[in-house]
C-alpha cells in the first residue's frame, strides 16, 4: 500500500484527513453524503458543541453506545447486481468517455468472495480498531488495571466480529485476557425487545419504504442518467438502478480498497445529495420517524439505556454493536428529531436535521453520557451524541451543553414507551411477555452467551 492509499484511509477515520480527502476545490466529500454505504465519519455538529468539551462543573459518569458494525464487504445480493453490470459492460461494445473512461476496465474489487461477502472488510477493521481506542482515550477514568469489559453484539457474523475488535482497539494486547463479547440473540422467543434487533420477533413490523423512494427515484435519477448516457459511444445502455449502484460503488470500493473509487469522480455533488436523500426517505419511511410501529422497535431498548445511566452500578462505559435499521430506530426514538417535519418525497428538504449519512453510516453510532455537575446547575443529566456530534433533545436542552436533565428525560422515554404501548401489543402478539430484565444488566438469560474477542 503506498503513502497516499495509507493517508486515504486514515481519512476514513479523522476528520482532519478527512478534509483533505475531500473533493478538489470545495469541501464536499462524497464520502460523507452516501447515507448507509458512507464509511464511518464524525457527524457535522447541528448544536455548535463539541463532544470532546465536557461543560465546565460537569464531569462524564457513565456513557453508552450502541453502534452498527464496521464497514463491510457487500450481501450477497448486492454483489450480484455488481457482477451481472460488470457482464453486462464486458458484453457491450462501446467506447466510454470523461469521467468514465475507466469504465471498460473496471471490475468488482471484492477478491474471495466466499470468504468475505457479508464480513467486514479491512477498512471495517481500523474504524473498529480507532472506536476502540477513542472511546478508552475519551473515558480514561472508566479503565483500571483490574477492569474486565464486557460489550454485546447482536447475533451475526459481522457484528460480533465488530464487538471483538473493538476490544482489540480498547484493551490492546490485553483483548482476550479482559474482554468478553456477549452475544444476544433475538430470535429466541424470550428475548423479545429485549436484544439489539427486536424486529425480529415482531410480526407488525414492515418496511414500507418503496413508495416514497420510487417516487423520488423518478425524479433524482433521469437527469444523471441522460447526462451520463452521453459519455457512453456504442451499445451500451445504462439504466436507472444503474446509476444508483454507481454511487454505491464510490462507498463500498473506497473503504474495500482504501483508495478512493473511480466511482466517486462520476458525481456530482447535486447528484449525490439526491442520492443521499433517497437513502433518508429509506430509512424515515422504512423504519424511522415516518415508520409508525416499524419505528418505534428500539424503544424499549432505549429505555434500557436510561435505566443504566441511572442505576447504582459504577461501570462507566457500556458498547453494544447491531446493524443499521437499528440504529435509525434507535436514532428516531431519542427525542432529538421530534417535531421533524416528514420527508417530502417530490423535493430535497434542505433544512431537514435528519440525514442518514450522519445518522447510519458504517459504524454510526448512537450515545447517552450522563454528566454529574456541580454548582449552580448541580444534578445528573444526559448528553445525545450521534457519530461523535451533541445533538439536543428537542424541548429538553437547557442543562450544561444543551444537556436534558436525567430525570426529564426519563420521563421523556417512558411518554414515548407509553404512547406505542407495549411490544406484545404493538407487534399482534397473543400471551404474556416473559419477565424482563435488561441484557445490559444481566447477562445470565437464556438468549445471551459469552466469547471472547
Ligand atoms: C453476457 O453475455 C453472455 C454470453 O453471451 C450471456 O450469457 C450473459 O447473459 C450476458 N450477460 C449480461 C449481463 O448481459
Ligand atoms: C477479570 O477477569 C479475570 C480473568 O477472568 C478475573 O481473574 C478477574 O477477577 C476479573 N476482574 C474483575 C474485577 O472482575
Ligand atoms: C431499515 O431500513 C433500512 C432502509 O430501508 C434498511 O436498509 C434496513 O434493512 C431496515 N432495517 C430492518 C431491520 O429491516
Ligand atoms: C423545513 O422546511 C419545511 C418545508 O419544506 C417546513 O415544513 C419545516 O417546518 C421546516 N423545518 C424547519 C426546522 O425549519
Ligand atoms: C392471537 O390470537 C388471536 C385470537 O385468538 C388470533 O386470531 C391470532 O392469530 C393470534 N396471533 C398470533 C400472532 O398468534
Amino acid at each position: 500500500m503506498n503513502i497516499s492509499s495509507l493517508l486515504f484511509l486514515a481519512s476514513l477515520s479523522t476528520p482532519l484527513a478527512a478534509a483533505e480527502a475531500s473533493d478538489s476545490k470545495k469541501d464536499f466529500n462524497i464520502l460523507h453524503h452516501l447515507g448507509g454505504n458512507s464509511p464511518w465519519f464524525p457527524a457535522p455538529s447541528i448544536s455548535g458543541l463539541d463532544i470532546n468539551t465536557i461543560p465546565s462543573d460537569c464531569k462524564v459518569s457513565k456513557a453508552i453506545y450502541t453502534s452498527r458494525h464496521a464497514s463491510r464487504f457487500p450481501d450477497p445480493g448486492a454483489y450480484n447486481e455488481w457482477t451481472t453490470f460488470h457482464q453486462k459492460i464486458q458484453n457491450a461494445t462501446f467506447e466510454a468517455h470523461g469521467e468514465l473512461s475507466f469504465l471498460k476496465s473496471w471490475k468488482p474489487v471484492v477478491e474471495y468472495p466466499t470468504e468475505q461477502l457479508a464480513q467486514l472488510s479491512i477498512g471495517g477493521w481500523g474504524e473498529l480498531f480507532n472506536f476502540g481506542a477513542t472511546l478508552r482515550r475519551r473515558y480514561l477514568a472508566f479503565w483500571t488495571p483490574e477492569s474486565n469489559k464486557t460489550v454485546f453484539a447482536n447475533n451475526y457474523p459481522r457484528t460480533i466480529s465488530s464487538a471483538q475488535l473493538f476490544l482489540h482497539g480498547y484493551l490492546g494486547p490485553q483483548a482476550s485476557a479482559h474482554g468478553t463479547v456477549a452475544v444476544v440473540t433475538s430470535s429466541n422467543p424470550l428475548s423479545l425487545s429485549n436484544s439489539l434487533a427486536p424486529s425480529d420477533l415482531c410480526p407488525m413490523y414492515h418496511d414500507n419504504s418503496d413508495p416514497w423512494a420510487t417516487q423520488w427515484d423518478a425524479i433524482y435519477l433521469p437527469p444523471i442518467l441522460e447526462r451520463v448516457q452521453k459519455l457512453i459511444k456504442g451499445d451500451l445502455k445504462l439504466q436507472q438502478s444503474e446509476i444508483a449502484l454507481g454511487m454505491y460503488l464510490c462507498g463500498f470500493e473506497s473503504q474495500i480498497t482504501g483508495k478512493k473509487s473511480e466511482w466517486c469522480g462520476v458525481w456530482r455533488e447535486q447528484e449525490v445529495r439526491g442520492y443521499e436523500y433517497r437513502q433518508d426517505l429509506r430509512y424515515w419511511y422504512g423504519n424511522g420517524s415516518g415508520a409508525g410501529v416499524s419505528g418505534s422497535m428500539m424503544v424499549e431498548y432505549l429505555g434500557d439505556m436510561v435505566a443504566w445511566l441511572d442505576n447504582g452500578e459504577d461501570e462507566g462505559l457500556k458498547v453494544a454493536f447491531t446493524h443499521d435499521g437499528q440504529i435509525n430506530q434507535l436514532a428516531s426514538a431519542l427525542g432529538v428529531f421530534d417535531g421533524h417535519a416528514a420527508l417530502n418525497p417530490r423535493k430535497i428538504m434542505e433544512n431537514r436535521t435528519y440525514k442518514s449519512s450522519n445518522i447510519t453510516p458504517m459504524r454510526g453510532n448512537v450515545a447517552l453520557e450522563r454528566m454529574d455537575c456541580t454548582g449552580k446547575a448541580a444534578g445528573k443529566y444526559v448528553r445525545v451524541i450521534l457519530n461523535d456530534a451533541v445533538y439536543p433533545v428537542v424541548g429538553c436542552q437547557d442543562g450544561p451543553g444543551k444537556s436534558c436533565e436525567l430525570e426529564k428525560y426519563q420521563a421523556l422515554v417512558k411518554e414515548k414507551m407509553d404512547k406505542f404501548g407495549s411490544f406484545q401489543e404493538r407487534c399482534g402478539l397473543n400471551g404474556t411477555a416473559p419477565v424482563r430484565k435488561s441484557f445490559l444488566v444481566d447477562l445470565d438469560q437464556a438468549f445471551v452467551s459469552l466469547i471472547k474477542p
